[in-house]
């Protein structure tokens, strides 16, 4: 596993790759929701790259870009059991020099749900994103359902600026308890973790009521919101949308997609099922 930090030295390996490339972005301190993203690629192509970065430009002001934690050392102890080919891990002084100028921006979609309380996040994610692909040139990009709303993003900015890379969603990876898996999660206190679980169990009422022949939405939020506030948790959204469009739907029909963030003690998670 080769470990490489400049772009030019990564571009001139992808200027000239020997064999089928399956790129996985992550920002670290990794966990098995990354390594499933990982291990899918792996069953696609010959070169498996991993990018490790801690995107500044996705992190509002007042967020928690100085705290989010790293751990290299495991990162890559766990990428070199995956016979990762190479870890990309650039410098924020070389992806964002002081003239930074140029942002990849999509709009409306990215202004909703996670965009309300977050406006900036996804402009910092799409750039980011827009200049791995142009320094690494993967065929295929896998991304996590976890941040659903990123991956609806992500396929939208690859469709508008003709990347030819292709952005495959891989599942949920959750804890056994049903908390989806996150680094954020570490920032939790013992009482916290255990509030957590609202989320998974707010999801688990919304799939069962569904199954009982439940479609008006309006319900479904209802008992949803009852589970997270008895835990102690605050929500920001709870939103049924169309999993293409991301727009707004009041009765759950094929193809919609139930989206859930909410704040548990201060940290903020996010949570989204099928119905
Ligand atoms: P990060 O939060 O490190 O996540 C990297 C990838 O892992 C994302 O595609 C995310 O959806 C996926 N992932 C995280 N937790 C998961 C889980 N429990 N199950 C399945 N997949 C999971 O997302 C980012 O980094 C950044 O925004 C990035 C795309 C790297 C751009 O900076």
């Amino acid at each position: 596993m080769e470990l490489i930090r400049s772009i030019s030295q990564m571009q001139e390996i992808s200027a000239s790759w020997k064999g089928s490339v399956g790129f996985v972005p992550t920002m670290g301190f990794l966990h098995q929701g990354h390594i499933s993203l990982v291990q899918e690629a792996a069953k696609h192509h010959a070169i498996l790259v991993v990018s490790i970065f801690v995107n500044p430009t996705q992190f509002g002001a007042g967020e928690d870009l100085d705290t989010y934690p790293t751990n290299l050392e495991h990162d890559l102890e766990l990428l070199r059991r995956e016979k990762v080919d190479y870890v990309y891990f650039p410098t924020k002084a070389e992806m964002y020099p002081a003239d930074f100028k140029t942002w990849v921006n999509t709009e409306i979609i990215t202004q909703i749900l996670c965009g309300r309380t977050r406006p900036t996040h996804f402009r910092g994610v799409t750039t980011v994103l827009a200049k791995l692909l142009n320094i690494v040139r993967p065929d295929a990009m896998y991304m996590g359902e976890k941040d659903f709303q990123q991956l609806v993003v992500t396929r939208q900015m690859v469709r508008d600026l003709n990347f030819t890379t292709r952005v495959v969603g891989c599942p949920i990876v959750r804890e056994a308890d049903g908390l989806a898996m996150s680094s954020r999660n570490s920032y939790l206190s013992s009482q916290g973790r255990q509030d957590a679980l609202c989320l998974s169990l707010a999801i688990a009422r919304a799939e069962e009521l569904t199954k009982s022949g439940v479609t008006d939405f309006k319900t479904i939020r209802s008992e949803m919101r009852k589970i997270i506030l008895d835990h102690n948790g605050r929500i920001d959204y709870i939103e049924l949308v169309d999993s293409t469009s991301l727009h707004h739907l009041d009765t759950v029909k094929a193809g919609c997609r139930l989206l859930l963030a909410a704040y548990i003690e201060n940290t903020r998670l996010i949570d989204n099922t099928t119905l």
